[in-house]
């Protein structure tokens, strides 16, 4: 229970990895609002969390402020405060480089960078009040190296990393701990939707040394250790889960 009593938000908790950060939260003690985009799978993953603790649902487009907002006073008028943000929506879409349309650079940009933005600042500045949170950003290995296809993805990511550094260093007068999770390949829906070919997404593994795809639960225990106070001296850094990948490359 080492997130007992401690109130959560996860964002684009749908499915996925999402879905399974907010369950590792409940099995842990917290209680969580979860919101998507999609209320199709929002519903869904409400009714299937529901049996692991006190679980809310609310759809939110991370893209927009004033959703935002809404996100974080529904929190707040259940559990009277927010402890913990995973900034865990996302999107991927498997476009080479000169063939990327402003529509999907730009779609990119917006909910991988933007609304971690939007959610973090509206989230922190009721943290501040409370003068304690922690806040873990969903990153990936391709925010630290490149891979080709995925140009507008990549840069989303590795802007990721660098807003949780610079909110590390501005938030901690206000006991707000910022980190970011790394995922190397996660056998998911977005992976798999992402536009890949079956024969990349076949062959991967072999650029993993533990040879295998992560689990999403192995993305969750990253999320949980880093929004516990096991890693209370730990902030501005960003914990890589990728079986070994970015060592090699
Ligand atoms: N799967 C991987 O291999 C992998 C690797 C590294 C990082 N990641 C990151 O992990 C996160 C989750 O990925 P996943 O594989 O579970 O994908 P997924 O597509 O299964 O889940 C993403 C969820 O985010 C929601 N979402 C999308 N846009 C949104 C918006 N504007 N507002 C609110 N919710 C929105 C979707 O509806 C969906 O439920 C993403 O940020 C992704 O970039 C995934």
């Amino acid at each position: 229970m080492r997130l007992q009593n401690k109130s959560a938000i996860v964002t684009g908790a749908g499915r996925g990895i999402g879905k399974a950060i907010a369950k590792k939260f409940l099995q842990e003690g917290a209680k969580v609002v979860i919101c998507d985009i999609n209320e199709e799978w929002l519903t869904e993953s409400k009714k299937e969390l529901s049996s692991f603790g006190e679980v809310y649902s609310i759809l939110t487009d991370v893209t927009q402020r004033q959703d935002v907002e809404q996100l974080v006073s529904f929190t707040k008028e259940r559990f009277g405060r927010i402890d913990i943000l995973a900034n865990n929506a996302g999107i991927a879409r498997f476009e080479l480089f000169l063939e990327t349309t402003d529509k999907n650079w730009n779609d990119t940009l917006n909910v991988n960078l933007t609304g971690v933005f939007l959610c973090s600042q509206v989230v922190a500045r009721e943290m501040k009040e409370q003068k304690s949170g922690v806040i873990v950003h969903m990153a990936s290995s391709n925010g630290i190296l490149g891979e080709a296809g995925l140009a507008h993805y990549n840069a989303s990511k590795a802007g990721v990393i660098l807003l949780g550094k610079t909110m590390a260093i501005e938030l901690a007068p206000y006991n707000i701990r910022v980190n970011s999770v790394c995922p190397g390949f996660i056998l998911t829906e977005l992976a798999l939707e992402g536009g890949m070919s079956e024969e990349t997404v076949k062959n991967y593994t072999s650029k993993i040394p533990l040879n295998r795809y992560g689990k999403v639960e192995e993305v969750a225990n990253a999320f949980c250790f880093l929004a516990s106070d096991e890693a209370s001296f730990i902030t501005g850094t960003e914990l890589v889960v990728d079986g070994g990948q970015l060592c090699q490359e």
